[in-house]
């Protein structure tokens, strides 16, 4: 039995999550306590770099002590430490590779430094088990939104495609200040989507011709249109009507990405879609790809939303198949990679 602790602190969440792998390579989940800063940059409309570090460097060892409560452990029972060394904001990864450094040298553990990206797919792993193989991952979140082949958790993911500009949710949280509802977008636009008509106002499907980059996404042009569409009518002084925008804005949207993600599996041949990242919380993209994955024979597996936002879990998880793959840990001198690309999965 080996209990492998993760941290996560690439973005506004500090996660600590504590996993138990199995000897027949089972991840079971233990823990998965996250401590958010989403309040202190709601405000600002988007994460404030500084003012997450500071919140991580405060809620670590609090989220930490949680974690060991839940799962009922010790830190001697730690077997090895994961940690998110990129991609992410260059300072709040720092801190969790600093405290999982510190964590790791203390008890005398290997560490693993883990890409945040293919942390995100196998947080699946840890409500549906294994991955067939291959797997492609549609990551959508407000960093991200990627196309991926996963060959190998462990060992090899692939990108085929990804944003050109915008992240998906980084577009819901731009639509959702210029229509005046909170941060961050997703959550109230879902909401008020339910209450509107998707067909009201044919709003641009980026990248969707026939000579453009099948794979890839682009939703700066969606953003951009929902702006003017607003504009105009605020200029002509008639009402906005917000639940319909929201709900044409959502549909482009879940269109584009699920089309794109069934065609992705179609055309290379994978029988199984895997959904991650805040955005795969929606109810609109849970809904089509469900519909498109059945009409296609595709299998679609999407964790319960706590696992696909930023967490702990995620990452203790990814650890754990490392270990499991007797992948070679990471040197103390580990350093983070704002930029690292989702095919070094380990460091
Ligand atoms: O994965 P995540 O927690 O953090 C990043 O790594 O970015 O994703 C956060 C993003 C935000 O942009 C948020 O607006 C979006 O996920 N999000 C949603 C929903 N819930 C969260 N987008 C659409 N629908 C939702 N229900
Ligand atoms: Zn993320």
């Amino acid at each position: 039995m080996t209990i492998i602790l993760g941290i996560e602190s690439s973005c506004d969440e500090t996660g600590v999550g504590l996993v138990r792998l199995g000897p027949d390579g089972a991840v079971e989940l233990l823990a998965d306590e996250v401590a958010s800063s989403v309040e202190q940059h709601a405000r600002f409309g988007g994460v404030v770099p500084e003012v997450a570090s500071r919140a991580h460097l405060e809620a670590m060892v609090p989220t930490m002590r949680r974690a060991f409560e839940v799962a009922g452990l010790r830190l001697s029972d730690v077997d090895a430490v994961a940690v998110t060394c990129g991609p992410g904001l260059a300072g709040a990864l720092l801190v969790g590779v600093s405290a999982a450094k510190a964590y790791a040298l203390s008890l005398g553990v290997p560490l693993y430094g883990v890409n945040h990206l293919a942390g995100h797919v196998a947080a699946d792993t840890l409500e549906h088990g294994a991955l067939p193989s291959p797997t492609l991952a549609l990551l959508v979140s407000g960093g991200h939104s990627q196309l991926l082949r996963v060959d190998n958790l462990a060992g090899e993911i692939t990108e085929i495609g990804s944003t050109i500009d915008d992240a998906a949710g980084e577009a819901y949280d731009k639509v959702a200040r210029v229509i005046g509802l909170p941060y961050p977008g997703g959550p109230p636009i879902d909401k008020a989507a339910q209450r509107g008509n998707p067909a009201a106002i044919p709003f641009p499907r980026g990248l969707t011709g026939p000579r453009d980059a099948k794979y890839d996404f682009s939703f700066s042009g969606l953003k951009t249109s929902v702006a003017r569409w607003v504009e105009a009518r605020e200029r002509d002084g008639e009402e906005v009507p917000v639940d319909d925008v929201a709900a044409s804005f959502q549909e482009a949207v879940a269109d584009v990405l699920t089309a794109k993600a069934v065609r992705a599996a179609t055309d290379l041949g994978m029988s199984t879609l895997v959904i991650s990242g805040g955005v795969a919380a929606n109810s609109r993209l849970k809904q089509l790809a469900a519909e498109r994955c059945a009409a296609a024979g595709i299998t679609l597996r999407v964790p319960r939303p706590r696992l696909c936002t930023d967490n702990g879990a995620m990452i203790a998880a990814l650890g754990a198949h490392l270990v499991a793959a007797g992948v070679k840990p990471s040197s103390l001198d580990l350093t983070t990679d704002p930029a690292l690309p989702v095919s070094t999965i380990s460091v």
